[in-house]
């Protein structure tokens, strides 16, 4: 790779040990994937530094210290041995983790495991980390500008930001986002080179996609559909928001790997047809219409069974303060079923506006539960006895049931509301 002056510098170990590891693990980084140069970076997404309990016990074990100093330089840097970790180098937030930081005990988490993630979140915030908690670092006080190279993790968040925000990322690692974090370096390679961002496959929507719903299960569909090619979207969908591209995007990167998505005249690099393309013609053209809607219904209602529900989980990606707005008035002055449990994800951020707002209390009032920081896939917790769940997430039913060992239901927010309202499943495809 061809290093600029101050990459030069940093990997002779003029800003320290941690940061010339930092560089010697991004220079190794970027010739495995053929890049030339690195492009300078101001916003990293990841999880410096961090561990869970299990992890900390296995440095303890295997190299006498399980500290956050020793995580950063053994498992993420992969260095031989523990460095001081100096504060990061770029703006850099704190993606989700395993645990909500008030209703761990409800995750099945132990009181020596709360305690440690305090004692993590102290030092993550100690190195001028922004602890975001969420999958949706969007709606929490991170976007980034179009065109801003950034270093994020986070399949559904790396595909909002390229698609929907115009930023541009790869879907990173660990181990790159952390070395990113003190180094403001990242491979000018994939989603950073114009090349890279047009469209291959187009995808012609014949059939109105109007509700969250019918966006989610449109990427769902585009996933299994593309892989990790790039859609190029045309046809009969519904104005656009954010929480119609937040589902859309998670289910793409689902069911396939998308990392990016066009839809003409609505996302920032796709004006045109033309534009969304470049000069290359589709490898294919895909129609979407009622038969392909019905059957991506069904696919995703196929490990439910059983109508009688214990589990409704929401807030994959994390709800925003609207979502959470109809998930309290879809249960205001309600109680949820005895034996049924609802369990709503979002960020800190947006449950402090919740709690403001009167949602969280609407919620709770309900028997429902508002946690943060985590969902049931990454904390691999659902409650205790949990056979059947009810989803309205495409991204949490394609995980949900082989984690879990669970049947899923997956349909609209209301459908799931009225499913911990009556431990039943009664949704249906309109
Ligand atoms: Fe977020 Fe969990 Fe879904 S981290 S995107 S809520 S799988």
């Amino acid at each position: 790779m061809r290093l600029t002056d101050d990459e030069r510098a940093m990997l002779d170990g003029k800003g320290g040990q941690a940061v010339q590891k930092a560089m010697e693990l991004l220079v190794r980084y970027g010739e495995a994937l053929g890049a030339e140069r690195f492009v300078d970076t101001n916003n990293v997404a990841g999880v410096p530094g961090s561990s869970t309990l299990f992890l900390k016990k296995y440095y303890e074990q295997h190299a006498g210290n399980g500290g956050y100093e020793a995580i950063y330089s053994l498992y993420d840097l992969d260095a031989d041995q523990i460095m001081s970790v100096p504060k990061a180098n770029t703006y850099c937030c704190h993606l989700q983790g395993g645990m909500d930081p008030e209703n761990w005990a409800e995750l099945g988490m132990s009181e020596e495991a709360h305690q440690h993630f305090q004692e993590d979140e102290a030092q993550v915030a100690a190195r001028g980390i922004q602890i975001l908690k969420t999958c949706t670092p969007y709606l929490a006080g991170n976007v980034p500008a179009k065109g801003e190279h950034c270093a994020w993790m986070e399949s559904s968040a790396v595909v909002f930001c390229n698609s929907v925000i115009g930023a541009r990322t790869n879907t990173e690692g660990r181990e790159s986002t952390s070395a990113a974090t003190l180094t403001g370096k990242i491979p000018d390679w994939g989603f950073h080179r114009d090349e890279s961002r047009r469209g291959t496959h187009r995808i012609e929507v014949h059939v109105p996609v109007e509700s969250v719903l019918d966006w989610g299960m449109l990427g769902y569909f585009i996933g299994y559909a593309v892989e990790e090619n790039i859609p190029v979207i045309t046809g009969a969908l519904s104005q656009s928001n954010l929480i119609r591209h937040k589902h859309f995007g998670a289910a793409a990167a689902s069911s396939g790997g998308v990392e990016m998505y066009h839809i003409v005249g609505v996302t920032p690099e796709a004006a045109t047809l033309e534009m969304a393309m470049g000069p290359s013609r589709p490898a294919a053209t895909i129609p979407y219409g009622p038969a392909e809607r019905r059957a991506i219904y069904d696919r995703l209602n196929s490990v439910g069974r059983d109508p009688n529900v214990d589990y409704v989980m929401l807030g994959c990606p994390h709800y925003s303060i609207e979502q959470m707005a109809e998930a309290a008035r879809l249960l205001a002055g309600k109680k949820i079923r005895s034996g049924c449990h609802l369990w709503i994800f979002t960020s800190r951020s947006v449950k402090g506006m919740a709690d403001r707002n009167g949602y969280t209390k609407a919620i709770q009032d309900a028997g429902g539960l508002v946690m943060t920081d985590t969902c049931s896939a990454i904390s691999r917790a659902v409650p205790k006895g949990t056979k059947v769940v009810a989803l309205d997430s495409a991204k949490q039913t394609h995980y949900l049931p082989a984690m879990a060992n669970v049947e899923a239901w997956f349909g609209t927010t209301e459908d799931c509301i009225q499913a911990a309202l009556t431990g039943r499943w009664n949704g249906e495809l309109k």
